[in-house]
């Protein structure tokens, strides 16, 4: 082997999650908690901290529970990882072995060269299996599992959260994956909540076909696999393109497939853990409360009951959970990271809108869904920005409610120099439009058929602006240097931190402003009084009079 293809194989993701995890330990991503910590009451909420408690993103750990007990003293011998899918984008990046700023790149080159998937016989998912009786026993089956309860106090169960389902379409065959929240209910039956409406899930779609033909659907579960594969589970794919190929692609090696034990579908074959069962088409059984990833708990709702058939897992398995609810959170990171690239995508590629640069999808609180920034090259024509705020706003449905554009002096990534174009740059009756028309927020504690609207807001620069009055970068990051050496508190670098030209600034002003930092300002007066007239009024514009 050469030294290159060396450098080959080591740029390429994990082939497994346990080895994900220990990459990310290596890199000093992960933090091992060895001491007993209750899935329960304690393990979801501590980790909540660090998206709650003021811990900059990149400094945000993978968390490796070892010795997980639960409310009733029981000790489970399988640890429980949390964050270590998409705690922040270093953490997803470390799970494609790619830097956080090629993350959109290896989405889209994934997207447009998917790698097919390849059958194998053995599997080490498959290592331990537990059929029939055996998973009704006390104690065995789903309780066996050391499945954490994520909003304690709200949730009415353990829920699995990193969920990859496994659906087929029983007209064509094709093959659906999506991650779908599931409550524990017996030893051996969980109810999995899809979303049920058009442009819900896959796994959704692929049911109303089963009730059509009146035949239990089969369902498989895999949790902890290969990190493309799991990152493909959520994203938002053609339904005619296999999950399993474009994860294929993003890990650089076709993704290996097991049959199932009890049900006709194949699973990612160095899967932690598979649960394999069917789902009736015509009975419901009440789900959640579940603290859900809009922020609020969703309240019950009739869902579907999976009739555990199987469990399969490796010797040794790890269980993965992913942290939701209020964001920001692992579930808005790991979509953040995957969707903004589509949406640029979108405008770019298939609207052909000129001068876009690039999709910020808010997260804090709001849940990425609602809230779009949309940033653009100064001078790009109106319609264009129009172009790409509908676009924004229709591409996804329940996506881009509100929508804003601004120009590329802005920092779409700070809420704060947003609302600062929003504030001095948009005339509200002249820049904002709000439309009918959209789908209202989908669950149950909202009641259903109701309507919601957009708003879209033009905030970009449409003429020649004076400076920002801040002082210039060299004179910011002159002082930077002598507020280090002063030992005075670390800075944060906010946007924006230096004045910079917006158009309007003359060889004049510059002139006086150059002379003034050089101690020259004696020079300018002179200019200026040469420059004296009578019979105006104050704060009459030099321009307007001289030109
Ligand atoms: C943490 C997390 C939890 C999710 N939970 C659900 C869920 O319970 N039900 C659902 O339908 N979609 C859920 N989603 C969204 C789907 O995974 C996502 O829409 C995906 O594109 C669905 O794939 P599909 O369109 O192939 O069904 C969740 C996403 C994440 C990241």
């Amino acid at each position: 082997m050469t030294h290159d293809h060396e450098n080959d194989a080591r740029a390429r993701p994990a082939l497994d999650f346990q080895e994900h995890l220990k990459r990310l330990d290596a890199a000093g991503l992960l933090v091992r908690v060895d001491r007993p910590v209750n899935k329960d009451t304690e393990l979801h909420p501590l980790v909540r901290w660090q998206f709650i408690g003021g811990i900059p993103e990149a400094e945000r750990r993978a968390f490796l529970f070892t010795n997980v007990v639960d409310s009733k003293g029981k000790t489970y011998d399988i640890p429980v990882a949390l964050g270590a899918l998409s705690a922040s984008p270093q953490i997803y990046a470390a799970g494609l072995a790619r830097p956080v700023e090629e993350i959109g790149d290896a989405w889209n080159e994934a997207i447009a060269n998917p790698l097919p998937p390849v059958m194998v016989e053995n599997a080490m998912c498959q290592e331990v299996v537990e059929t029939g009786d055996d998973l009704k026993k006390p104690g065995h089956g789903l309780a066996r599992l050391p499945v954490p309860i994520s909003t304690p106090g709200f949730d009415a169960a353990p829920y699995l959260t990193a969920t990859l389902c496994v659906t087929k379409d029983p007209e064509t065959g094709a093959r659906n994956t999506g991650m779908y929240r599931a409550a524990l209910k017996a030893t051996d039956r969980i109810a999995v909540r899809m979303v049920a409406r058009p442009g819900g899930a896959g796994g959704w779609v692929h049911w109303l076909k089963y009730r059509e033909r009146k035949e239990p659907m089969p369902i498989a579960i895999a949790i902890g696999a290969a990190t493309p594969i799991v990152f493909a589970s959520p994203q938002k794919l053609a339904t005619d393109l296999d999950e399993f190929a474009v994860a294929g692609a993003l890990a650089g090696q076709p993704v290996e497939l097991v049959k199932c034990k009890t049900v006709p579908l194949e699973v990612p074959a160095r899967a932690e853990i598979v649960i394999e069962g069917w789902i009736e088409p015509d009975v419901l059984e009440p789900e959640a409360p579940f603290g859900e990833s809009n922020g609020y708990v969703a309240l019950e709702a009739f869902n579907m009951p999976m009739r555990v058939t199987a469990i399969t897992h490796r010797k040794n398995p790890v269980f993965n959970a992913i942290i939701s609810q209020v964001t920001p959170s692992e579930s808005s990171v790991i979509k953040k990271v995957a969707y903004e690239p589509l949406y640029l995508r979108h405008l770019k590629s298939t609207l052909g809108v000129k001068g876009v640069l690039r999709v910020v999808m808010h997260e804090p609180l709001t849940n990425l869904r609602p809230v779009i920034f949309v940033q653009f090259k100064y001078g790009t024509p109106q319609t264009e920005v129009w172009r790409a705020l509908h676009g924004c706003s229709a591409f996804v449905a329940g996506q881009g409610k509100f929508c804003v554009a601004v120009s590329d002096d802005v920092d779409p990534s700070s809420v704060d120099a947003v609302l600062w174009s929003i504030a001095y740059r948009s005339n509200p009756l002249q820049d904002a439009l709000m439309m009918p028309f959209r789908r209202g927020v989908q669950g149950a504690q909202y009641g259903s058929g109701q309507s919601d609207s957009s708003l879209l807001i033009d905030a970009t620069r449409k003429s020649l602006m004076p400076p920002l009055a801040l002082p210039a970068r060299e004179y910011m990051e002159g002082a930077r240097k002598l507020w280090d050496e002063l030992g005075l508190p670390a800075l944060k670098t906010p946007s924006p931190w230096h004045g910079y030209t917006l158009g309007k600034w003359s060889d004049t002003w510059e002139r006086f402003a150059q002379r003034a930092v050089k101690g020259d300002w004696e020079a300018n007066g002179l200019e200026t009084l040469a420059r004296q007239r009578s019979g105006l009024e104050a704060e009459t514009s030099v321009t307007k009079v001289e030109g």
